[in-house]
């Protein structure tokens, strides 16, 4: 009988998404140390985890110029850096997105990308064509400095739908208001110790 197990040495790729304009925001911040708890958790798991972090302010990406040839091809006719997130997104086994809230909802750099998504709410649902069809999970990270929870009904909305053309369950959200200046989140321990330990002990 073979006992071995099917997830050994398996490569698990972590797809993370950087979505705030600044490299050391409370965003960033958050979702390196949830990569942080991921990487704790690399040495004791039998999969082979890999992490690929996507700094969206460092790419070129065009908005969407809503051309509708995904709706005839299924492909984007814009050939900049979304091409290369687009493999990432397919590959993922776990997606991580953060970015902070700007008016009510993403910044602009994370919503040039997810409009630029409109190719797989194409294939998805025009098309019928399913690309992708390994079950995975993602996270939504997100910070206000708002004094109302409710700052971010819109965001995950946004990253809800995002989710569903990508065929990821919204496993969980950490979102946290009254976070306003650089640097403020660090001052919440517990949440920076949450994420880390739901990094090492809950990603997968
Ligand atoms: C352009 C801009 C728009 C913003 N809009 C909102 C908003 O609508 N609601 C809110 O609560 N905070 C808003 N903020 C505050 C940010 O969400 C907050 O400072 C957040 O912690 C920044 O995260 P980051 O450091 O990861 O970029 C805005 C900040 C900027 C720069």
């Amino acid at each position: 009988m073979n006992n071995s197990n099917p997830d050994k040495h398996r490569e698990f790729k972590v797809v993370a998404i950087y979505g705030s304009p600044k490299k050391t925001g409370n965003t960033s911040l958050l979702l390196d140390r949830f990569l942080e708890g991921v990487a704790a958790a690399r040495k004791s798991s039998e999969k082979d985890i890999k992490i690929k972090k996507i700094t969206v302010r460092d790419l070129n990406i065009s908005p969407c110029r809503e051309c509708c040839n995904c709706s005839r091809t299924g492909e984007c006719v814009i050939k900049d850096d979304m091409q290369q997130v687009y493999k990432e997104l397919i590959e993922a086994d776990f997606l991580a997105v953060a970015s902070p809230v700007f008016f009510t909802t993403v910044s602009g750099y994370l919503k040039a990308l997810i409009d630029r998504c409109q190719r797989f709410w194409s294939l998805k649902y025009e098309h019928k064509k399913k690309i992708i069809t390994k079950k995975r999970k993602g996270i939504f990270i997100s910070t206000a400095g708002s004094g109302s929870k409710d700052i971010f009904n819109c965001p995950k909305k946004v990253i809800r739908s995002l989710f569903d053309v990508l065929y990821v369950d919204y496993l969980c959200d950490f979102v946290f208001n009254n976070v306003d200046s650089q640097g403020d989140i660090l001052k919440n321990k517990k949440a920076m110790e949450d994420i880390y330990r739901f990094g090492k002990e809950k990603a997968f």
